[in-house]
Order: C-alpha cells, then sequence, then structure tokens
C-alpha cells in the first residue's frame, strides 16, 4: 500500500514513520509512505499557499491550486484512484471500521489542513472522504494523518506477527481487552488471579471472555449496542 502525506510540516513526520512497527512495515515492503510539501506545488513566486476569503472576515483559506496539483502529481495515468482523505473536525468520526475499510486500498493520500480552512473546492472535487479523528480542535491534520497512516499500517499483511496479530485486537473483536498480568505472581502483595495460574485453559479462556466482557459493559456500554451477546454472554452479565 501506498499512504502519500500533504503537509507543510513535512518534519513532523520523521520520528513517527522512522520507528518501529511502522519503520519496519516500509523495510518489508508493505507500506510505502510520501511526505510532500504542498508548499513545492504553489504556482507564485513567494509560494504562498493561503489567500484572504472572498466576501470578507478574519483568517485565511488554503488555495485550493496547490492540493489540486500536488494530487495530479501523486496520481499518475492509469494508476488505481486514490482514497484523498482530508483531516478536519468536520469530518466522519474516525474508527477502527474505517480504518479496516482504507486498509482495503492501494493509495491513500492525507490532506493536512493548517489554522485556516480549505477552499470548499478542494472538499468538493478532490476530496473523496473527510476524516475527524475527535471531537477536539488540534491545530493542525498532522497528528489526525499520523493516527490514520498507524492504525491503518499495523492492518496491513504481515506487518504485526502471529502474537500481535490484529484479529484479537478490541475494536474488532467489539469487546475492551481482558486484564493481563505477567511475572512475578505476586507484587508488593498485589497478587494475580489463582485462574491464571491454574493451567486449566479452558476455564482461562472462559475468564478472559468474562473479563472482556464486564468491562465492556463499565467502561463502553455503547460498544454492546451493536454486538449481540451469546447465550452464555447474556447468563455472565446475570451473575
Ligand atoms: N484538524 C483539526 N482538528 C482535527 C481533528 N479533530 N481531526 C482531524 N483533523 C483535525
Amino acid at each position: 500500500m501506498r499512504i502519500d502525506v500533504l503537509t507543510l510540516f513535512p518534519e513532523m513526520f520523521t520520528n513517527v514513520f522512522g520507528s518501529s512497527i511502522l519503520k519496519q512495515a516500509q523495510t518489508s515492503g508493505a507500506v510505502s509512505y510520501q511526505v510532500v510539501n504542498f508548499r513545492d506545488y504553489a504556482d507564485n513566486k513567494h509560494k504562498k499557499v493561503d489567500d484572504y476569503p472572498y466576501g470578507g472576515g478574519a483568517g485565511m483559506v488554503l488555495r485550493a491550486q496547490p492540493f489540486f496539483d500536488a494530487v495530479d502529481d501523486l496520481v499518475k495515468e492509469g494508476q488505481v484512484k486514490p482514497r484523498v482523505v482530508m483531516l478536519c473536525p468536520q469530518g466522519e468520526r474516525y474508527t477502527q471500521k474505517k480504518a479496516e475499510e482504507f486498509s482495503k486500498e492501494q493509495h491513500l493520500i492525507l490532506l493536512c489542513g493548517h489554522y485556516e480552512g480549505y477552499d470548499e473546492r478542494v472538499r468538493e472535487y478532490l476530496v473523496t472522504d473527510e476524516v475527524s479523528i475527535g471531537d477536539y480542535v488540534l491545530t493542525g491534520g498532522e497528528l489526525g494523518a499520523m493516527v490514520i497512516a498507524d492504525s491503518v499500517t499495523r492492518l496491513l499483511p504481515g506487518v504485526l506477527g502471529n502474537e500481535q496479530s490484529a484479529i484479537t485486537d478490541s475494536f474488532s473483536t467489539g469487546f475492551l481487552e481482558h486484564p493481563h498480568y505477567t511475572r512475578p505472581a505476586d507484587f508488593r502483595g498485589m497478587k494475580v488471579p489463582d485462574i491464571l495460574l491454574s493451567g486449566h485453559h479452558k476455564n482461562i479462556e472462559d475468564w478472559r471472555q468474562k473479563e472482556a466482557l464486564r468491562r465492556t459493559w463499565e467502561r463502553r456500554p455503547d460498544l454492546l449496542e451493536e454486538k449481540p451477546l451469546s447465550d452464555k454472554e447474556l447468563k455472565w452479565i446475570d451473575e
């Protein structure tokens, strides 16, 4: 998969794309990131990317031209059409479901605005998806683009090993994760639940499922609304 980012602050991505699993994913060829400063595409002498709003008012507006030319340049003839994703607080709320959808694409282009709004023609004619990463306002779309790149990359085939497999993720299973413990069994008097030391695999699996359900019920009951529970799970809730 190819993920291109259009930003005025390319340096923000250096560490994120150059560390840990995202770095490995690039080295293995599962993904290729390209971070482009769209200022380079501005067609005026001073490389200005914004201008005054028609109709007047405070603030500036990001011009359409650098975005259109940059996207034209990134999409060569005959290639699959990319999803062009605009990061903005007005967008659809980003979820694991959207990450799964994006991970099936061959090419994503992520547009990061800063401070000011985009010329509406970018939204209307260039962008395929508008995405917000949450109900708060950031100084720009860069953090959102990193969130998308990270959550999509880890879903690509071969990126996570079996042990970290994305199939058992919360939000993919529909439940929050059960509690985890590692050695020692007694840390400063705080003990690991006996059942996990019992070696009884079936009971351990039941306990984990029950704890996952309990956690989801207590912390995120909204997640259960979309999920039909099995008879066994309904019985656990009543216990
Ligand atoms: N740009 C500013 N705020 C944002 C948000 N919440 N999500 C995505 N992009 C943004």
